[in-house]
């Protein structure tokens, strides 16, 4: 019984956490059906998934990709939507680097 409830509770959790289309790799969110559509027909969807940008700056390749590798122009409503996806989908990473080392612990210079 406990066994069952378990597997029972895996595969619900693996469900809501773990939501990423098997074949395209996409996170499944509002979106990610506009994005299967039209960005897997010329590279690889990771490509895509493991670029990181805010909307701005995935516009900024849609634009380049339009201006120089034949992709398409979308109708505006289909472009929010593709932007607002990779937006909350793939944002920016945040940043690791380290805080800058404390004044006496610097090598004295002059
Ligand atoms: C008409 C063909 C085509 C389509 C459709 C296409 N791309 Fe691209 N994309 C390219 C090419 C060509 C490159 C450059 C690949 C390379 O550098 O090997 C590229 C590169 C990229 C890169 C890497 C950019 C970088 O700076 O490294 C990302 C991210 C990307 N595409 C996302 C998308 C997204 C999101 C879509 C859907 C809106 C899409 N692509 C649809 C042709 C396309």
């Amino acid at each position: 019984m406990h066994r069952l409830l378990i597997i029972i509770l895996c595969s619900l959790s693996n469900n809501i956490y773990s939501a990423e289309d098997p074949v395209t790799g996409l996170i499944i969110a509002p979106g990610w059906e506009l994005v299967r559509m039209h960005c897997g027909a010329c590279h690889s969807y990771k490509l895509v998934t493991s670029q990181r940008a805010d909307k701005e700056g995935w516009r900024d390749m849609i634009k380049w990709m339009q201006e120089t590798q034949n992709l398409w122009e979308f109708e505006p409503k289909t472009e929010e939507g593709i932007l607002d996806y990779l937006a909350t989908s793939y944002p920016p990473r945040e940043n690791h680097r380290r805080a800058p080392i404390v004044k006496n612990l610097m090598p004295v210079t002059r």
